[in-house]
């Protein structure tokens, strides 16, 4: 059984998926890391080849990750929005849904130059609307438990995070 965190940049699935899997013995891995070693830095794959093409390494990294057991997986924020990376991830662990509001995600985000889908022209915030307009139904949907992150530690919502993934472990 894995645990899979999902949610939106700057929900802080990196920073709490490692301290989860410190907390419960695990080991623990960055979908983006994966793809990052084997095709190098995000932002250069989305401007060479696309973002489809990123997308279709999320998936192949996921068909790879699932076949593994006992893991923390932090995911990119668009990798639950395919149907068939939640029914892979789904066979081998449980999904939590980092939810942030959008100020945390703003204060998070603020300065951002390396996340390709937050640059171009609208403003911070007018992304994080749109995004989190058309992700957070998804991230609900996907997920099996949800844990609400704004105003508290990365040590509290490590701890918090690991009772309610225990909780629906079995
Ligand atoms: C993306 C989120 C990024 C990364 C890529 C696309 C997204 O990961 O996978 O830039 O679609 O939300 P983080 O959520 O870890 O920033």
């Amino acid at each position: 059984m894995n645990f899979v965190l999902c949610g939106m940049m700057g929900s802080g699935k990196t920073r709490l998926g490692k301290r989860i899997a410190e907390l419960s013995f695990r080991n623990w891995l960055d979908t983006d890391d994966v793809i990052v070693e084997k095709y190098g830095k995000i932002s250069e794959i989305f401007e060479k080849f696309g973002e489809t093409y990123f997308r279709e390494k999320e998936t192949e990294t996921v068909k790879i990750l699932c076949r593994l057991d006992g893991y923390v997986f932090s995911t990119g924020g668009g990798l639950v929005l395919k149907d068939e990376n939640v029914r892979l991830l789904k066979t081998s662990g449980k999904i939590l849904y980092l939810r942030a509001k959008k100020e945390t995600l703003l204060s998070r985000l603020s300065g951002d130059t390396k996340r390709p889908l937050l640059q171009g022209r609208e403003s911070l915030e007018e992304k994080i609307d749109r995004l989190l307009k058309e992700r957070a139904p998804v991230y609900e949907r996907v997920a099996d438990v949800v844990l609400d992150v704004d105003g508290k530690s990365v040590e509290e919502n490590a701890k918090r995070a690991l009772e309610l993934l225990q909780g629906v472990e079995k």
